[in-house]
């Protein structure tokens, strides 16, 4: 691995999101990202559901789920498992650090 895949790269900042709240991200190279504030603790997934490809940033935080906005599948925040039909295939997680006030993925 390069050093460069090591480094932590900032994606966004902290006071971007609230806490209980999702904001899509959109990252050069990457998909569309959302990334969640769950009680001050940063988590990040692919935006896209994994059952019809709805903005999963458009839905609502329910605790520590994302329920997806279009038929109302739920995925595990942190773990990107799917909780709640229709969704059952999960969605990728990213690994997030906290750098500053940045939100920084890929540590
Ligand atoms: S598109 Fe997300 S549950 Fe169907």
């Amino acid at each position: 691995m390069s050093e460069t895949c090591r480094t932590p790269r900032p994606i966004c900042k902290i006071g971007e999101i609230d806490p209980g709240t999702v904001k899509r991200v959109d990252v050069h190279g990457l998909p569309p990202l959302a990334v969640y504030n769950v009680a001050g603790r940063f988590y990040v997934t692919d935006d896209a559901c994994s059952h019809g490809k709805a903005s999963l940033s458009e839905g609502y935080v329910e605790g520590a789920e994302i329920e997806c906005p279009w038929h109302g599948g739920r995925f595990d925040i942190a773990s990107g498992r799917a909780t709640c039909l229709p969704a059952a295939e999960p969605v990728a997680t990213y690994a997030v650090t906290v750098v500053g006030d940045e939100v920084c993925i890929g540590a």
